[in-house]
């Protein structure tokens, strides 16, 4: 079932998600939302709070890109209470979306690589070295985990031009 998303600025996009202290039959059934909500709007990732629950759990399709410059979207891939560590000092610019900040591209600073230790949704632990898309992508949805948004990321001239459209997004969607 598609679930409803939040947007900017509502105040659950800011609370810090809970611990999954056992993947049950209801974390793997808000999983399959999760992954319609993601996939109607054919998007790389999404996190439980954009739905409206205060969960680790977070999905990601990767971008792969092809020799063309195309992109694609690799399968599903689940993370419940993902655990982020050993960012690279080495970092890459590239512009992020948000399901939850539609149609609003940035620039966003972000270590090349980063290793991630989670579980998956038989909550057996599994731990990965990720780089490049894998990494953004994911510290971005880890960021929702942790009530943080891209836009907290921007310099404060970024912040200062997109400003507006923040204010838009909040009037159309929370007012
Ligand atoms: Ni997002």
């Amino acid at each position: 079932m598609k679930l409803p998303l939040f947007y900017y600025d509502h105040p659950i996009l800011r609370q810090k998600a809970l611990l999954v202290t056992e993947v049950t039959d209801e974390i793997r059934q808000l999983i399959r939302d999760m992954e319609e909500t993601m996939d109607a709007a054919a998007s790389i990732g999404i996190s439980a709070n954009q739905v409206g629950k205060l969960l680790s759990v977070c999905l990601v399709r990767y971008p792969i890109e092809d020799e063309y410059g195309n992109y694609s979207r690799a399968p599903t891939k689940v993370y419940i209470n993902p655990k982020l560590s050993n960012p690279t000092k080495q970092t890459w610019v590239h512009d992020e979306g948000c399901l939850s900040i539609p149609k609003l591209y940035v620039d966003v600073e972000r270590p090349v690589g980063i290793t991630v230790v989670a579980l998956d949704e038989n909550g057996n632990e599994f731990t990965e070295q990720l780089t490049g898309w894998a990494a953004r992508v994911l510290m971005h949805e880890n960021d929702h985990l942790n009530g943080k948004l891209f836009i907290d990321r921007l310099t404060k001239k970024q912040r200062n031009q997109i400003d507006p459209a923040l204010r838009a997004i909040d009037k159309k969607y929370n007012r």
